[in-house]
Formats: C-alpha cells, sequence, structure tokens
C-alpha cells in the first residue's frame, strides 16, 4: 500500500481534524502518500484529490469543523456515482481509503469495498449514534459546549424563576441529551427512546418547585420534537405563563475539541491505517471500555440495534423523582 485517501462525511464534529492528522502521520511513518478527498463523496466522484503535507494539518488538532470540508451527497448510493469514484480512486492510484463520517457515510465505504476497493470507517459525528462503539468522535465535545450553554441558561433562569426547555442535538438518538440533561442535574430529560407524558414532566418541575428550586430545566432531544412545539403542550397543560424555549442548534458542532475526542480520534485514525496495510476492509474503528476495538460494517450496522445509558437517564429519573 503506497497511497492511500481520507474524507469526511455528513456532519462535522470536532475531533475530525486530529484523526486526518493521526493518519497523515501514519501514513508518513509508513513511508506512503497521504491524499485528502475534499467535500466528501461529492469530491470524491470529482476527483477533488490533494496530497496532504504536514503543513496542511498543523495547529488544525486544537481545532473543530474538519480541513477537508464536508457535504452531504445522497447521489452516492446510486451505482453509477460509486463506479465514478472508484474511476477517480484508480486515476489518482489511491490504494486504500478513510471515510471518517457517521453510519451513512460508512454505506458509501462499504459500497466500495463491495466493488473491490479497501475502505474503512471511523466514527465521527456528534450524535453518537454508530451501532458497536461506545464513542464516536465528536459526541464529548458537543456535550461539553451543550453543557456550558445550559450552565448559563440556567443562570438567567434561576434569576427569573423561569422553566426553560433546552433543545440538544443528536438526530433520533438521545445521548447528547442524556449526558447533558444529567451533568446539569435537569429536571427532566426527554428522549426519542422512550416515551414521555406531558403530566408526569409537569409534575416532576412542580415537585422540584415545592422541595425549594427556583427555577426548571427540561432538555429535549431535538429526535422528540421542536422546541417551540413542546414549549405550547407544556405551557397548556401546566398553566404557566413564564417558560421559555431555546434550540442550541449548531454551535455544539463547533469549537475546540475536548481532551477525549483528540485522543480517540488519533487512536482511530492511526489503527485505521493499520488496518489498510494489514488487507482489511469493510470495517470500522470504535471503542468499547476506553480501547480500540474494531466493527464490520454489514454484520454490525445491520444486525446490532444501539443502546442508550439506561442507567444515567433512570439515574436523572430517580433523583427528580422527589414527592411525586
Ligand atoms: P452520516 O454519515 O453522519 O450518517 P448521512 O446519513 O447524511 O450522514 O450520510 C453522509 C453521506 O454518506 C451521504 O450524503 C452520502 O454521500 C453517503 N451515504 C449515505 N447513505 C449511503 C448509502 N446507502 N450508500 C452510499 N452512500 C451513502
Ligand atoms: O448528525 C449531526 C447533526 O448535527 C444532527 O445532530 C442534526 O440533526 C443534523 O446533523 C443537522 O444537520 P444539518 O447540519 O445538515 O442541518
Amino acid at each position: 500500500m503506497k497511497r492511500i485517501a481520507v474524507l469526511t462525511s455528513g456532519g462535522d464534529a470536532p475531533g475530525m481534524n486530529a484523526a486526518i492528522r493521526a493518519i497523515l502521520d501514519q501514513g508518513l511513518h509508513h513511508g506512503m502518500e497521504v491524499y485528502g478527498v475534499y467535500y466528501g463523496y461529492k469530491g470524491l466522484v470529482e476527483g477533488d484529490f490533494r496530497l496532504l503535507s504536514v503543513h496542511d494539518v498543523q495547529h488544525r488538532l486544537k481545532m473543530g469543523g474538519t480541513l477537508l470540508y464536508s457535504a452531504r451527497f445522497p447521489e452516492f448510493s446510486q451505482p453509477e456515482y460509486q463506479e465514478q469514484a472508484l474511476t477517480q480512486l484508480r486515476k489518482h492510484k489511491i490504494d486504500g481509503l478513510i471515510v471518517i463520517g457517521g453510519d451513512g457515510s460508512f454505506q458509501g465505504a462499504l459500497a466500495l469495498t463491495k466493488l473491490g476497493f479497501p475502505a474503512i470507517g471511523i466514527p465521527g459525528t456528534i450524535d453518537n449514534d454508530i451501532p458497536g462503539t461506545e464513542y464516536t468522535i465528536g459526541f464529548d465535545s458537543a456535550v461539553t459546549v451543550a453543557l456550558d450553554a445550559i450552565d448559563k441558561i440556567s443562570d438567567t433562569a434561576a434569576s427569573h424563576e423561569r422553566t426553560f426547555v433546552v433543545e440538544v442535538m443528536g438526530r433520533s438518538a438521545g445521548d447528547i441529551a442524556i449526558w447533558a440533561g444529567v451533568a446539569a442535574g435537569a429536571d427532566a430529560i426527554i428522549i426519542p427512546e422512550d416515551g414521555f407524558d406531558m403530566m408526569e414532566i409537569v409534575e416532576r418541575t412542580r415537585s422540584g418547585r415545592r422541595s425549594g428550586k427556583d427555577h426548571s430545566l427540561i432538555i429535549l432531544a431535538e429526535g422528540v420534537m421542536k422546541v417551540d412545539e413542546f414549549v405550547t403542550r407544556y405551557t397548556t397543560i401546566a398553566q404557566e405563563q413564564d417558560v421559555r424555549g431555546i434550540a442550541l442548534s449548531h454551535i455544539q458542532r463547533g469549537g475546540a475539541p475536548t481532551a477525549r475526542d483528540r485522543v480517540f480520534a488519533q487512536l482511530m485514525g492511526a489503527k485505521a491505517v493499520d488496518n489498510l496495510i494489514n488487507g482489511h476492509s469493510g470495517i470500522y474503528m470504535g471503542i468499547i471500555q476506553e480501547r480500540l476495538a474494531t466493527f464490520d460494517i454489514v454484520e454490525t450496522l445491520k444486525k446490532e440495534s444501539r443502546s442508550i445509558r439506561q442507567d444515567l437517564f433512570q439515574l436523572n429519573k430517580d433523583l427528580t423523582d422527589r414527592d411525586l
């Protein structure tokens, strides 16, 4: 293996740059050339390949976003675009590809593997929603950003004795809501993986007030519903007027990656290169109990369902179950 390439696809996530840097450094360590494919699968199809140097990645380890840019390119599920990508990869004499992205992006890597081209995935998404791995690059940073914002919101919520509903990202996963919600000491966490009863949520915030709290904080995962709709429904049932809603939105995808995201991104980046060299393909890197793990894309994504941290979700319920 003499030349490898790396691309980032789907939503960007803090720590992607750390993975790219490790892929370059590990590639150089093995005497290879490392190409960056810009703009995800779109750039792959259009042939936007650029030889990476240490200069390209310097100072990026500590930065959010992705230096390779990202794009959503749904056309890549069609065989003719995959063939075009294959032609580009051959034209640029690339021997293996590393795809940093979510499970959608892994399907693209799998398609190339099925066409006979070696490709490996690295989980990069703030949503933490990939089966198998307990960790995806960017999740820890997104939770940290969300928590910082929620802490600030709780200052003003307390000063006005208000109820705030904070919508966090996660697509159809509730992981950011659970971690940020528990860390912030929220009165309730609402996630798509679990149903909820609005009356029970109202009772929960009321019991918090009765027990001495001056404000209420509800963390709502975006996969449940939009915050405005939630506030309208909550207000109607609670008969409480001073309720405010805020969607943290894309600020959760920005900012410097945490130490955890930088460390695991580098570990997975370096090991993805080693796996390509050792002839592996159609797999993705992951982390289980703080250690590197590898997963088969077909076996894991098709057969395994993701589970949330039920223990943490229950912890929040227990800690806020005051006199219900
Ligand atoms: P994520 O990778 O974060 O799950 P998406 O689901 O948007 O994000 O997927 C990112 C990109 O991966 C898509 O824009 C498309 O280019 C590619 N992709 C998604 N699904 C497939 C598929 N079934 N086959 C091939 N490529 C796919
Ligand atoms: O997958 C990452 C993510 O930020 C999700 O949490 C969110 O639902 C989605 O991407 C937003 O996508 P876009 O940036 O295209 O609006």
